[in-house]
């Protein structure tokens, strides 16, 4: 019977599509077609055309795993960056969720999809039978609502970390106690009551920033949609899926819990399942960076990156660098093109004439972060908090200093100044003095590398054979063949 329903079991794995939330969501196809489970991963048509020919599946699990994409509705010259985040969520709405009906309409039946009207990169894909699951990424919630009134049994999976979706679910209780929203010019210091298991250490500036914005301008439209539609589709999924580990998130798991008709907390993905053998970076990673801290001194250097999406304007970039500069130590830092207003040769220029076109930074456009943070050279990480950067040093054991930028990366910075204590947190303040200083803090305090280390080892057990995320991912699978049975 099991040994059926495993064979039966096909499901559609659908991210946001953007790099962080594909830099978990593909780890976690691989690894259930690892485990067995057919898997329908799907891109954005214009993700599929960057990712290029290498995002077709290799090794031992690619006959069960293959690639479709659909239309994001936006021209293909389109940054699709955070300055145009509400754009591209809105034509995904519009554009992407009519062509996600047709798709998976197509998958429920036998006939596989037509090759006309759906990129499919692998060939593989032939022969699959319907899809009998959905896992659709927490912030599309209406593919969510698609799968359900196609009856087809859906699961949400949050790419963020499971406190900031843990702050989202306690928006009514924010509001009712006063915390939110912030009075206009109030200090954002302020403790914030209504967030449960948080009540002791969070402030007004560590809620997910749009609750920020709430503040400003009144109670913002946008927030109550936002937070109305992830707490409807959370509790229409069959389950929650977190990219987290319980050392890391236990109270925030267990507050969840109750509300929901599962949770599974199966991460750090990225570690438990490395996806190595397909492309998952839309950008062209600089390998020779990796070059260049084989040359520098153990632990001596400040790796620098903001993620996929933070901009950041010139007179932020000029206090980034000065503080930098000031610190003296070595850094690798990760500037996209699309990132700071001036051009990307002119924002090179500025580090070479800062540092004396000397040998003390290496400036790349995209990094092979993973192996960054792994290499003996890295000291500490500058990041923006995202939650896949975080998970990505956690596990290396690498201390951070975070200065994070939008949505979950406020609580996830929180979490590493004022709880896991290893990291130091710079938010809201981007001054060169405060950037040399709390650098050279991360850099050198033993109290922080040892909370990151030991930090590390505790993670490393969740994901080791017999951890709680092996068994719960373990769960997860059982989960997914019963509902496909
Ligand atoms: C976003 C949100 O910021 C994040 O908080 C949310 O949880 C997921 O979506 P992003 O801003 O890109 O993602 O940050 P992050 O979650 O850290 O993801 C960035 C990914 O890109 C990481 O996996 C990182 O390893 C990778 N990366 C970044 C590179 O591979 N090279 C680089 O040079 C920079």
């Amino acid at each position: 019977m099991a040994a059926a329903a495993a064979a039966a079991a096909h499901v559609l794995v659908f991210p946001f599509p953007l790099q962080g939330h594909i830099n978990c969501m593909l780890p976690f196809a691989t690894a259930l077609a690892a485990a067995g489970v057919l898997v329908t991963f799907l891109h954005s048509d214009h993700n599929l055309r960057r990712l290029g020919p290498a995002s077709t599946p290799d090794g031992p699990h690619s006959q069960r795993l293959r690639f479709l994409s659909v239309p994001d509705g936006l021209p293909d010259n389109d940054p699709r960056s955070v300055g145009g985040l509400l754009e591209l969520v809105e034509s995904l709405q519009a554009v992407a969720s009519v062509a996600f009906r047709a798709l998976l309409a197509s998958l429920l039946s036998t006939k596989s999809p037509s090759r006309a009207d759906h990129h499919d990169a692998a060939d593989s894909g032939s022969g699959f039978p319907p899809v009998s699951c959905v896992v659709a990424d927490g912030y599309l919630p209406w593919a969510i609502d698609v799968a359900d009134e196609l009856a087809v049994p859906v699961l949400a999976f949050h790419t963020s970390s499971a406190c900031s979706i843990l702050a989202f679910l306690s928006a009514p209780r924010l509001f009712e106690l006063g915390d939110l929203p912030f009075p206009a010019g109030g200090d954002l210091d302020e403790p914030v009551h209504g967030v449960p298991g948080m009540e002791s250490f969070l402030r007004r500036r560590d809620l997910p920033s749009s609750f920020r914005r709430a503040g400003e301008h009144g109670v913002n439209p946008r927030l109550r949609v936002l937070v109305k539609d992830t707490s409807r589709s959370s509790g229409k999924a069959r389950a929650l899926i977190f990219n987290t580990a319980d050392s890391l998130e236990r109270s925030a798991l267990a507050h969840i819990a109750p509300h929901m008709r599962d949770v599974f907390a199966v991460g750090p993905l990225h570690a438990m399942f490395p996806a190595a053998a397909i492309a998952k970076s839309l950008w062209r990673e600089d390998d020779g960076c990796v070059a260049w801290l084989d040359g520098q001194a153990d632990r001596s250097v400040v790796y620098v990156s903001l993620g996929s999406l933070a901009v950041m304007s010139h007179e932020q970039f000029t206090e980034f660098l000065s503080g930098l500069v000031a610190a003296g130590y070595p850094f690798l830092w990760v500037l996209r093109p699309d990132m700071v207003g001036a051009s990307q040769d002119a924002v090179f220029q500025e580090v070479a004439r800062a540092t004396g076109d000397g040998d003390q930074a290496r400036v790349v456009a995209w990094a092979p972060q993973r192996d960054v943070l792994r290499h003996r050279a890295v000291g500490c990480f500058l990041t923006h908090a995202g939650w896949n950067s975080i998970l990505e040093a956690v596990l290396e054991g690498v201390p951070m200093v975070c200065w994070p930028f939008f949505a979950d990366q406020q609580i996830n910075s929180r979490f590493v100044g004022a709880v896991w204590r290893n990291g130091l947190d710079m938010k809201d303040v981007c001054e060169r003095a405060v950037v040399e200083k709390t650098v050279r803090e991360a850099m050198e305090s033993d109290e922080t590398r040892q909370s990151a280390e030991a930090l590390a080892e505790q993670v490393k057990r969740d994901i080791a054979d017999g951890g709680s995320s092996a068994m719960e991912f373990k769960r997860l699978v059982s989960f997914i063949r019963e509902l496909s049975s």
